[in-house]
């Protein structure tokens, strides 16, 4: 079958990392008879030396017009770049808020997955490690308390300021089916996270999880307090499958998730809408001060292209593939100077492309 990719390498180690994904994407359209067209565009700081501006319209109608997206990252040094001080709608983090909105992006997928071959850098126990984790958090990304009515005003002699959670029942309908279709291609448990002991938001939240729930009988589903969740996190974090949850709780426990499975280099993201047309991106930066080395760990953006097979593409299979072939390189001992351990193998950004590719 053939796809349409737009492609946005992006700043710093993006065009790096990018290219490495492509080279797996290639191997697995060869390998399993598909065909991925590209078609590269300009997003970022790259996009304002070109352009003006971080994101132009030729660019977004090519990301529209596309299956699916595929980034490296954006951004300069922050505080020391030509594009740092300027207006908010001329930096480069302006084209990523800009193709997320415009291409009505209102769920982000972060996985938290652990790989057996990098426990060493997990920092919990070994005991709570156990048999190691493999969950998902999917985040509400376009409603919720960073999108609800906000004012600062003097009440009585006081400065008084005002944030409002606001979610309404279609908003949590959506992120909700998102959560159990996720689910239902994984390990069938969601955890909806919420705080209904004290929020209304949350309230209506369980009731309507509770509705989309029954359309999908097979899948267990709970509730929890986010409170506890951040606890559990850290205390069992095996028992987590799916969690599903609003926009700050989401992201306060993704931050959290994330880094217990030690490294900012491993982590891939998905943001989804009501389409099959996805962004997907590793969850870092465009990390400045290694840019242009070949040491960058391309392995984040490589999973994230195995997120793009399997949800825009409904290609499980090469998907797995993808993973597969990850671990087979860890396990052989190749690693990028961020995860490098005593004994392995020290390899550059390509090489561990070249390495996965051909463990496809
Ligand atoms: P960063 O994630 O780019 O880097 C943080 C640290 O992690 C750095 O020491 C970097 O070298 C290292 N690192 C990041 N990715 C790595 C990889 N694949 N392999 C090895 N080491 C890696 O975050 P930072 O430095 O705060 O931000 C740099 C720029 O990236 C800023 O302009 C920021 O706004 C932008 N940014 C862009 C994002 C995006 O495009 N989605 C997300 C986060 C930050
Ligand atoms: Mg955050």
């Amino acid at each position: 079958m053939g796809f349409s990719i737009a492609l946005i390498p992006g700043d710093g180690i993006g065009p790096e990392i990018v290219a490495e994904a492509r080279k797996v994407l290639d191997c697995v359209g060869s390998r399993y008879g598909h065909e991925f067209n590209y078609t590269e565009i300009l997003m970022g700081g790259c996009s304002i030396d070109a352009y003006g501006v971080p994101l132009s319209d030729e660019a977004l109608a090519v990301a529209k017009s596309s299956d699916s997206v595929l980034l490296g990252a954006v951004g300069g040094n922050v505080g020391n770049s030509r594009w740092y001080d300027v207006a908010p709608n001329l930096r480069p983090e302006a084209g990523l808020l800009k193709i997320r909105k415009e291409l009505g992006l209102f769920a982000n997928i972060r996985p938290a997955y652990l790989f057996n071959e990098l426990k060493g850098a997990c920092p919990l126990k070994e005991d709570i490690i156990g048999d190691g984790f493999d969950m998902v958090i999917m985040r509400e990304l376009t409603g919720g308390l960073y999108f609800g009515e906000r004012h600062t005003e003097e009440v009585d002699g006081v400065m008084t300021a005002t944030d409002t959670l606001t979610y309404n029942e279609e908003e949590i309908r959506r992120i909700a089916v998102k959560a159990f279709d996720i689910a239902m291609k994984r390990n069938k448990k969601v955890i909806s996270v919420d705080k209904a002991n004290v929020l209304d938001s949350s309230r209506l939240w369980r009731k309507v999880v509770a509705e989309v729930a029954k359309d999908y009988p097979e899948v267990e589903v709970s509730n929890m307090l986010v409170d506890n969740c951040a606890m559990q996190l850290v205390m069992n974090p095996g028992q987590f499958d799916v969690i599903l949850t609003e926009n700050m709780f989401g992201d306060i426990l993704s931050d959290e998730a994330s880094m217990i499975t030690g490294s900012i280099g491993m982590l891939s993201s998905a943001s989804l809408g009501s389409s099959k047309l996805g962004l997907y991106e590793p969850s870092h930066g465009s990390a400045p001060d290694i840019a242009g080395k070949n040491i960058a760990n391309p392995i984040a953006t490589i999973l994230s292209a195995a997120m793009m097979l399997r949800y825009s593409f409904d290609l499980d299979k090469e998907a797995d593939a993808v993973e597969a072939a990850v671990k087979k390189v860890l396990k052989d001992g190749y690693r990028t100077i961020d995860i490098m351990d005593e004994g392995m193998t020290q390899v550059s950004t390509s090489q561990m492309g070249d390495l996965i590719a051909d463990n496809i």
